[in-house]
């Protein structure tokens, strides 16, 4: 039986006055909570969800990293910097820094296998868009960004690593996967590593979330298909109340 886990995908807001009522909130909320919950605010607040979550069962991470390690690139945020902010996650791969800052598979697994190799736990969101799926083309999309990544870190580095399976069509738009949609391709995810030299083990071990769209009123019917083993929440992560309902879903 996979732990699940559920994890706040904050994007570009929050403020320092907001974290912390979100945070106070939280840790107030999460006491008969089974799920693993984390949360992952814009770097600039990563000291501050630190200090915030001191001694507290919430984990949190980054929502990127650089693919290089160290040295001249200016703006950039390295794997070592968020370790020594004692982050646990970091996601790679969102849909919206493959689409907004074209972010490409190679990419995407150069900056996996970095966060790995300084110990962060990455989270590689794939998923297709509208017109993916509208063409039957879900299947072949997620395929090629899974292999990006099992081409350079091999299948066992997912036993360090969580997959988020975010549908683009379902980002931010309401418009919720079916639990039946979702599970189809959680499937497919596990099948595909399992398919992989010496991957069966891992493949039923590594935990697939899913994101698109999560709500209080649909998490529960998503996080019960077998292969679900929980949600990377957007929006509904910057409201207490909703996201402890969303993580208490997850049991
Ligand atoms: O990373 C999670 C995010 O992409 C989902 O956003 O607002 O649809 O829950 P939202």
């Amino acid at each position: 039986m996979r732990q699940k886990l559920v994890a706040g995908n904050w994007k570009m807001n929050g403020s320092i006055k907001a974290n912390q009522q979100l945070l106070e909130s939280l840790k107030q909320g999460i006491t008969d909570i089974r799920a693993d919950i984390a949360v992952c605010p814009p770097f600039p607040y990563l000291q501050q969800v630190q200090a915030l979550l001191q001694g507290s069962h919430i984990r949190y991470g980054a929502q990127n990293v650089s693919h290089e390690a160290d040295g001249a690139f200016t703006g950039e945020v390295s794997a070592a910097m968020l370790v020594d902010l004692a982050c646990t996650y970091v996601l790679v791969g969102h849909s919206e820094r493959r689409a907004l800052y074209a972010e490409t598979d190679e990419r995407v697994a150069e900056k996996f296998v970095v966060a790995q190799k300084a110990g962060l736990i990455p989270v590689l969101c794939v998923g297709e868009s509208l017109h993916e799926r509208e063409t039957g083309e879900t299947e072949k999309i997620v395929k090629r960004q899974l292999d990006a990544v099992l081409t350079v870190a091999g299948v066992d580095a997912f036993r360090r690593a969580v997959i988020a399976y975010e549908p683009v069509w379902a980002i931010g738009t309401g418009k919720t996967a079916s639990p039946e949609q979702a599970q189809a391709v959680h499937a497919f995810i596990r099948q595909h590593l399992a398919s992989q030299t010496a991957g069966a083990s891992v493949a039923q071990t590594v935990q697939i979330l899913y994101g698109g769209s999560v709500k209080a009123n649909n998490a529960t019917e998503l996080f019960a298909m077998p292969d679900i083993d929980g949600g990377l929440i957007g929006g509904a992560s910057l409201k207490a109340d909703e996201f402890l309902a969303i993580c208490q879903a997850a049991h």
